[in-house]
């Protein structure tokens, strides 16, 4: 996730900026750069981290600047789309976090009136809008600007010769700090807490002006808003995780936006034939590795019901011992960080074999991005947690739509049914929201997992991958052993070890599935291993044969596996968090494996 600094006041700006953006790494960046306002712009900025951009960095003079990491959405991570970007004359520099989702319409227009564009982002047309509004002041320039731009943003600007910071804000985070005489601000106070602990939040669709001496917010009317500052206690690793004790708990709560960023970015390149031109594949292969891998079991189940094409899953690690005998002309990698071994070795392997290769990635510009031939981008965020959460559930949320775009291309689906599937995925950041508003229930439920030594997982059909990752990331976080099981199976040889100290998580969400898995809690319980049941709200029956139930907001079955997600992995949170573990870095375990 991008970060933003900025500064206004007597000290050297190069110096505040630099030490504000360090501050700031921990959200993960591919590139950094400064604009110091002086009698001319001085702009600065380069690829990679921010002691590579350090390292070449000129000797600004100034106490006025703006700052910026970027973490690659649209354009590649280089030194031409790293912030800031100036306008055709040099007069201003602007940095953004966010997508402009009309910014190719703005850019065409843009150019038609002979603006000049340096870089592939989207952001860059936000300094070029500015420009051609601005006629001497700089607040309604970018007001007038923002009106005519769909999307998110905290984007922050300045002028040359001039001692003011303009900024605005729309779902992406901005926070002033106060200082005496000097004024800052940033993406979070993680970046301010060593010049001040003031700060006043900035909401949404409001614009601030801040100068050293006064800070001005403006409400969407443009009147002043009155806001009393903040005192911030925490200290800066607390800031880091934005007040929540792990950045796996902060991850799981960001997935709503998640999932709203990867709609957002991908809705309209899928149904406009963005992706998958053409896209008549007779079958098709899905690989990947551990989290990616299970995401990829669902995937196998909504493509199938929704495009009616008939889906392989394999993992990355097996793939290359296939003979590629009756090959599958489409095969899609899933890795959220690009760069697993594994993974990596079986993209060049599908192309050896003669296949169209599609990644699902998180990490614009990533190595499994130069391997394939198309690739469709979730926005999760830089995860720093080892347990992939908001990247997985950004991964169904890419492959329901890649579903759909295949059931489009196919007459799988008529118009209204493809519409109706696109607002029910529009549904789903404020059903994952409700599930995150009913944490407190998971806590308790999840002493019931704590002191086990086994824990088992049971689904149906698309839920029974749904439960393999609920077990990965028991094991993963809480070294509890845990196993995944199609309930179905139970019968086969797991029953053996039910017993009273041995706890049963079983999905029974209201769907053609629901009578099965109700006889098999019902099995379960009789072993006296007590059943965690996890159903939809209104469901009376499920607290008869369950010792514990959680319910979460219906929805449509195929989409049960988002808010049964959502509680598993709070589930394993809760239980690790009373066992002490280590949780953002769990043993033996690394963020990318790139060794096979
Ligand atoms: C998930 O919590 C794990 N960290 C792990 O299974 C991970 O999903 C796997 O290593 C694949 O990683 P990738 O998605 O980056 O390829």
């Amino acid at each position: 996730m991008c970060g933003i600094v900025g500064y206004t006041g007597p000290r050297v700006a190069t110096e505040v900026i630099l030490s504000s953006l360090k501050k700031l790494e921990y959200r993960g960046y591919d590139s950094a750069g400064v604009a110091i306002v002086g009698e001319e712009l001085q702009l600065h900025k380069d690829k990679g981290e921010i002691a590579v951009m350090e390292s070449t960095l000129p000797s600004f003079e100034g106490g006025v600047g703006i700052g910026h990491t970027r973490w690659a959405t649209c354009g590649r991570p280089s030194k031409p789309n790293a912030h800031p970007f100036t306008d055709c004359q040099g007069r201003l520099a602007l940095v953004h976090n966010g997508i402009i989702e009309n910014y190719a319409e703005i850019r065409r227009e843009l150019l038609a009136e002979g603006h000049r564009f340096t870089s592939e982002t989207d952001t860059e047309v936000l300094v070029h809008l500015v420009e051609r509004n601005f006629e001497g002041d700089l607040r309604q320039a970018l007001v007038k600007s923002l009106a005519v731009v769909k999307g998110t943003y905290a984007v922050v600007l300045v002028e040359k010769g001039a001692r003011h910071i303009v900024a605005a804000r729309k779902e992406n985070p901005l926070v002033v700090g106060l200082g005496v005489g000097e004024n800052f601000l940033a993406s979070d106070v993680t970046a301010l807490l060593d010049y001040t602990n003031k700060v006043l939040y900035i909401m949404d669709d409001e614009v601030v002006e801040m100068t050293p001496e006064k800070v001005t917010i403006y409400d969407p009317s443009g009147r002043p808003v009155q806001r009393r500052p903040e005192v911030i206690s925490w200290s800066a690793e607390e800031a880091q995780k934005g007040g929540f004790e792990h950045f796996m708990l902060k991850e799981i709560f960001e997935q709503p936006e998640a999932i709203r960023n990867t709609l957002r970015s991908n809705l309209e390149i899928l149904e406009n034939g963005g992706l998958l031109g053409n896209a008549e594949a007779s079958s098709v292969k899905i690989v990947a590795c551990g989290t990616s891998y299970h995401a990829a079991m669902i995937g196998k189940y909504v493509i199938e019901k929704v495009a009616k094409v008939p889906v392989a899953v394999e993992l990355a690690s097996e793939y290359r011992y296939g003979t590629g005998a009756k090959e599958h002309p489409l095969v899609v990698l899933i890795s959220q960080s690009g760069e697993t071994a594994d993974t990596l070795a079986a993209a060049r392997e599908a192309r050896r074999r003669g296949c169209r290769t599609l990644a699902i990635t998180n990490v614009v510009g990533s190595t499994l991005t130069r391997e394939v031939e198309e690739v469709f981008y979730t926005r999760a965020g830089p995860e720093i947690g080892v347990a992939a959460t908001k990247t997985f559930i950004t991964q169904l949320v890419g492959l329901y739509l890649i579903a759909m775009r295949l059931a489009q291309a196919r007459k799988a689906m008529s118009v209204d049914e493809l519409r109706t599937m696109r607002a029910q995925m529009q549904q789903l950041p404020q059903v994952v929201r409700k599930v995150l508003d009913g944490s407190s229930k998971v806590e308790e439920a999840a002493d019931m997992l704590a002191d086990a030594r086994d824990v088992f997982f049971l689904g149906r059909n698309l839920n029974f991958p749904t439960m393999l990752e609920g077990a990965l990331k028991l094991k993963e976080i809480s070294y509890i052993h845990a196993e995944g099981y199609a309930a179905g199976e139970l019968k086969h040889g797991p029953l053996a070890l039910l017993d009273s100290r041995t706890p049963t998580v079983a999905a029974c969400p209201k769907d053609h599935t629901y009578d099965k898995m109700l006889a098999n809690v019902a099995e379960v319980q009789a072993r006296e291993s007590p059943v965690l049941a996890i159903g939809f709200e209104g469901d009376r029956d499920l607290a008869q044969v369950a010792s514990r139930v959680i319910l979460v907001p219906e929805v449509p079955p195929m989409f049960s596996p988002f808010p049964i997600t959502v509680v598993l992995q709070l589930l394993s949170y809760y239980a690790a968090k009373r066992r002490g573990c280590s949780i953002d870095k769990p043993k033996n375990l690394a963020k990318s494996v790139t060794v096979e």
